[in-house]
């Protein structure tokens, strides 16, 4: 019992909260962490429950509600954006707008379908007039979708856009240069690929996108049948 409360004010520290309201208490008690095998379902909604009150960054003063995340909670491919923009911050869901309905295509293009992967932003909160998110809120909201990786553990992230990509693995590219190339976080394969907001204006670069995801089925294949034979899963 005491380990678990340790455990669970570690992760709200690594989460920015210096200080707890014990009169209110965080919306996820310590009973949230008592089984540390707890299922993902489980840990994705301890998360979550932090995650919908965060006022850690200037964003939570404009959104109309935080966008964390939609999918299965131990998908092998993860994709992950920028941040929410008009329709997400409406209905609460990421990638559901103009961009959303390009991502869900490329999905389905690859055989998949929405409820198969697990889809979520580096920023949580709509920020204003689709501005791009400042180094600050980069870094408050970054140890979230961290976190969600930690928990899902795919065998695959695709990162969408160069905001995803400097964010998640805290280094900065040029996503010209890198997009196309196997990168790897935590043992993880990241693929980083353009944002499908750019493929609306830019819709010839759409093959070399599916030339990058033509890779990631692959990986996924290859990931897949490893397992059946029994080998681990990388090499
Ligand atoms: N663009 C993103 O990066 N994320 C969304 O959720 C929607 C649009
Ligand atoms: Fe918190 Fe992230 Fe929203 Fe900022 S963008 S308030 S860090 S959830």
């Amino acid at each position: 019992m005491t380990e678990d409360l340790v455990r669970e004010l570690e992760l709200l520290r690594e989460f920015g909260f210096t200080h707890l309201d014990i009169s209110g208490g965080p919306p996820s008690s310590a009973a949230a962490a008592e089984d540390r095998g707890a299922p993902q379902s489980d840990l994705l909604a301890e998360l979550q429950a932090v995650v919908t009150v965060c006022e850690k960054c200037r964003l939570s003063k404009s959104r109309t509600q935080v966008v964390y995340g939609v999918g299965s909670p131990n998908a092998d491919l993860m994709f992950i954006g920028e941040a929410p923009g008009r329709e997400e911050d409406i209905q609460g869901e990421p990638f559901v707008g103009r961009a959303g309905q390009l991502l869900t295509d490329v999905i389905k293009a690859m055989k998949l379908t929405r409820d198969d992967v697990y889809i979520a932003n580096v920023i949580k909160c709509r920020p204003p007039e689709n501005r791009n998110p400042e180094q600050d809120e980069l870094d408050a909201c970054r140890p979230y979708i961290r976190r969600q990786v930690e928990i899902i553990q795919p065998k695959v992230i695709v990162t969408l856009g160069r905001f995803a990509l400097q964010s998640l693995l805290e280094k900065s590219y040029a996503i010209s240069s890198v997009r196309g190339q196997w990168l790897d976080y935590n043992g993880i394969k990241v693929m980083p690929t353009y944002h499908p907001a750019y493929l609306l204006r830019n819709p010839a670069a759409k093959k070399e996108v599916w030339a990058d995801m033509k890779k990631v089925i692959a990986e996924l294949e290859r990931s897949a049948s490893d397992s059946k034979d029994g080998r681990p899963r990388s090499e």
